[in-house]
């Protein structure tokens, strides 16, 4: 069955104010996002799109600079010259130094001459987290800090957690928590949000959903790529701060919550913060950090800043109590592939046992959601092989290929998280009380794993051997790659 993948409604018109404008992350993602959203026809042509940058230029000079990236983003169709000179002319360039405040004048004759019409003005952060204060100080001495405003700040918020208190404190100087969207991408992927569609649309997995039936989580986010151009900001943070403190722990949180009693921001949010601090401290025996071969000489001095981590998670609640979650992410693996997957328990009694000829025939039940890519859901079973032979086994699985059953393009997590922002809805955004919480859980980590060295593993593999699943009894499942 063919569904209809998008709900396409045009937003209301908006001004896009994006700081650090001809940055990385404005021309990869929020630029090529907003080109998606005005192809299908959703952002309103009053709109406006004002790319603050720090360095002086134009808008030719801007657009040439971005043409390549949108391009990609559409998987290089080409771009229809009507539809290009109509999504520039969205467009317009302002000259701002944050730190400075110059050129915030400008900016805000800019803003004001729309802003009575009340219209949903979004400032997108797109800059370092030490220049959120300067952000904040500068749309406060311009007075664009409307009740309509809303402020949108990536990840990672501080690099612990009292750095990301003052970065909260600055942030409700000028904003109030609702006007305030903290992104975590991997909170707008489609397989994401789908996991809380599977749990809470169904009655089939809840029922199933606890220590009762589960054996072990393993949640997989494996990249191909290195640090590459990023290089310098990621020494800083490794992947603990870069992946496990956000969105690692953000897949912990949507596969452990309870139910809530509604789909609504707070409501989602409250069950979130309360896995995380249902977290257990971690032991020293259940981490184990790696860095790739050649990550030393990438960065031109030697670092101990990790590019892969494995843990052992454990939540203490009823639900959880004796559940291990094994989590696991890195730079320069084997393939790049995203995957949680929820093995079940082993049946109680074997009816079969004395028809079998080996253990191996003995197939747990699997879930496996696949995030990225081939974006799906597996429901691994134990079959009987057809034929003659009598009762013999083999794994058979239930596949929901969503690329086979939605003939639409899956947007990208940018286009539906900005979407939200300017529809005013923070279900898939981060509340200042997670931030904390991720951080309590992760700063006691750092400091254990501070004086040692991370193992060295090779490019293209499966990260270091593994020291944590087989003192549990358990091993590691490779998701396939792309
Ligand atoms: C970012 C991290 O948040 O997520 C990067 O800073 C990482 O280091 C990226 O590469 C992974 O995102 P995705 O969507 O490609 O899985």
């Amino acid at each position: 069955m063919n569904i209809q993948t998008s709900n396409n409604s045009l937003l209301v018109p908006s001004d896009f104010i994006i700081i650090g404008g001809g940055g990385d992350l404005s021309l990869r993602k929020i630029m090529p996002a907003l080109f998606w959203i005005f192809l299908d026809n959703q952002i309103n042509k009053e709109s406006r799109i004002i790319i603050c940058l720090r360095q002086k230029s134009n808008l030719e000079e801007f657009s040439s600079k971005l043409l390549p990236y949108c391009k990609q983003a559409i998987e290089n169709q080409t771009i229809k010259k009507k539809n290009w000179s109509e999504f520039k002319s969205l467009i317009q360039i302002v000259v701002l130094d944050v730190v400075t405040g110059e050129g915030s004048n400008n900016l805000s004759l800019l803003v004001n001459n729309k802003h009575n019409l009340k219209r949903p003005c979004i400032f997108y952060l797109a800059i370092a987290s030490s220049l959120i204060g300067h952000a904040c100080n500068m749309i406060k001495k311009a007075n664009l800090n409307f009740p309509q405003s809303r402020l949108v700040i990536e990840k990672p918020i501080g690099h612990n957690k009292s750095s990301a208190i003052t970065i909260n404190k600055k942030l409700y100087d000028i904003f109030e928590e609702h006007q305030i969207y903290r992104i975590d991408h991997y909170l707008g992927k489609e397989t994401v949000q789908n996991l809380m569609a599977l749990r809470f649309a169904n009655t089939f997995f809840e029922n199933q959903w606890d220590n009762k039936n589960i054996d072990n989580v393993q949640i997989t986010v494996a990249e191909t790529i290195g640090v590459e151009d990023r290089i310098i900001y990621y020494n800083e943070y490794g992947a603990i701060k870069d992946m496990l403190q956000n969105h690692l722990l953000q897949l912990i949180c949507l596969v452990a919550m309870e139910p809530p009693s509604y789909f609504d921001a707070d409501q989602v949010r409250n069950e979130k913060l309360r896995v995380l601090k249902a977290l257990k401290p971690l032991k020293e025996t259940e981490i184990q950090i790696g860095q790739y071969q050649g990550y030393d000489s990438e960065l031109g001095k030697s670092s101990n800043t990790e590019t892969f981590v494995s843990l052992k998670v454990c939540i203490e609640n009823w639900r959880w109590a004796g559940v291990p979650f094994y989590i696991r992410t890195g730079k320069k693996m084997i393939s790049r592939a995203s995957e949680i997957i929820i093995t079940f328990k082993k049946k109680p009694h074997d009816i079969f046992s004395k028809l079998k000829e080996s253990k191996d025939e003995d197939f747990p039940n699997r879930l496996i959601i696949r995030v990225q890519p081939k974006e799906g859901l597996k429901l691994q079973l134990t079959s009987k092989a057809p034929g003659p032979g009598g009762m013999r086994f083999f794994p058979s699985e239930l596949n929901l290929s969503f690329g086979d059953s939605f003939p639409d393009r899956l947007p990208d997590a940018y286009e539906r998280l900005l979407m939200d922002v300017v529809m005013g809805n923070q279900t898939l955004f981060m509340r200042s009380d997670e931030v904390l919480a991720a951080w309590d859980y992760i700063d006691p980590i750092v400091t254990m794993v501070k004086n040692n060295p991370p193992e060295l593993y090779v490019p293209g593999t499966a990260g270091p051997k593994d020291n944590i699943l087989l003192h549990n009894g358990h091993v590691w499942i490779d998701p396939k790659g792309d």
